[in-house]
């Protein structure tokens, strides 16, 4: 390994940005050098501004940080943002501007047409976007995002099965874990004995649009969006962590349960192949027990990079249902956003 790269995080006191300092400490390629967030928490040490909510302590070589306002420059190459989407969008392209790769959480650019929305096992052939952001940001800076956390596992799931046998259409049910709304999040006593049927950020939105975005083609730096329908209800449901999707799924062309089931245990991609860092061995676990996937027992698959996949069954309406489950701030966030930067740097694109 020739150096490391210095990186920023922005939001770095909140639930993702403490998820990054925990994956990256530790990193084969990169070293935190700076970490933002709002003013109030600027002008302290990292170690005063931030209540650790991870298990574990806070690791020591972030303690003595000074938290630095969200804006360039900053001592790094790069940046991972985790900052509220209100904000995001200015202040991200105002790094990319200046000069650095942002590597986002955010939903401020996903929807861009000329912004990777990036899952590497799904469709690195998308970084061809980055050609037509040259021209915006002449100094070499560039903006990639990663999905909203329940789409990392939905677009995970349907890959295999697109790829194989075409999704004409897909119903999604989630069932999502409280730390998917940042700390202090919803409030105890909405929660506690009760089921929440609303997300807010237009979560059913996002999922209907970026799913489409990510296995969609991509030709001539400009993504056409796959041609199928997807419909999304999002729950709110009382687990600290763990995004939960019950999917249908209309195929195109004839498949077996033994079909299906093979699609996604077998799936692997160049982020395997590359043996990237946080990539996990296995990007689809298939569980065949009749009670799983739990997000207790199932988020910690593959250090929280691996999508748990069961109760794959056929369906009375569509042609086949499934439950698919993933870690919401490691596969969902951080550790996504951390495998798409180890992926830019696998293709020099870093
Ligand atoms: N939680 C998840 O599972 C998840 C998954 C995927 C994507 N995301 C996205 O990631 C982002 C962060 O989510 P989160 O759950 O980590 O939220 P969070 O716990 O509320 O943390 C927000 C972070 O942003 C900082 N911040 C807030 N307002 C700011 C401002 N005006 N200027 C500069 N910094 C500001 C906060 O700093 P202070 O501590 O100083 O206030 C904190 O570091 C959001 O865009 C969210 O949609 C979250």
């Amino acid at each position: 390994m020739s150096r490391k790269y210095r990186v920023g995080i922005l939001g770095a006191t909140g639930m993702v940005g403490q998820r990054f300092i925990q994956l990256l400490t530790g990193h084969p390629q990169f070293e935190i050098t700076t970490v933002a967030a709002s003013d109030r928490s600027q002008g302290k040490n990292y170690g005063e501004a931030c209540t650790w909510r991870l298990s574990g302590d806070m690791p020591a070589a972030v303690r003595a940080l000074p938290v630095q306002p969200p804006a360039p420059p900053l001592d790094c190459d790069l940046v991972f943002s985790s900052l509220p989407g209100e904000i995001a969008r200015e202040t991200e392209s105002s790094f990319a501007a200046a000069g650095y790769p942002v590597i986002s959480n955010s939903s401020a650019f996903r929807m861009d047409d000329d912004v990777p929305l990036l899952i590497p096992e799904v469709n690195h052939t998308h970084l061809g976007l980055l050609e037509r952001q040259k021209s915006k940001y002449p100094g070499g800076g560039f903006i990639v995002t990663d999905p909203n956390c329940s789409v990392i596992m939905i677009a995970m799931a349907l890959a295999p099965l697109h790829a194989a046998f075409g999704v004409e259409a897909t119903i999604v049910t989630t069932l999502q874990a409280l730390s998917g709304a940042g700390y202090p999040g919803v409030a105890s006593l909405d929660i506690l004995d009760n089921v929440l049927p609303y997300i807010s950020g237009a979560e059913e939105e996002k999922i209907e649009t970026e799913t489409t975005k990510i296995l969609g083609r991509c030709n001539d730096a400009r993504i056409e969006a796959a041609p199928f329908a997807v419909s999304a209800q999002c729950h709110r449901v009382n687990v600290m962590d763990g995004h939960m999707a019950a999917v249908r799924v209309k195929l195109a062309r004839k498949a077996t349960l033994g079909d299906v089931r093979d699609a996604l245990a077998s799936f692997r991609s160049l982020p395997q192949e590359l043996r990237l860092h946080s990539a996990p061995a296995t990007p689809i676990v298939v569980r065949d027990e009749e009670d799983r996937p739990q997000p207790k027992l199932d988020r910690d698959a593959g250090n929280g990079m691996t999508v748990s996949v069961g109760r794959i069954k056929p369906d009375s309406v569509f042609d086949y249902r499934f439950v698919a489950l993933s870690h919401n701030t490691i596969r969902g966030a951080a550790g996504a956003a951390i495998l798409n930067a180890e992926l830019l740097i696998a293709l020099n694109h870093l």
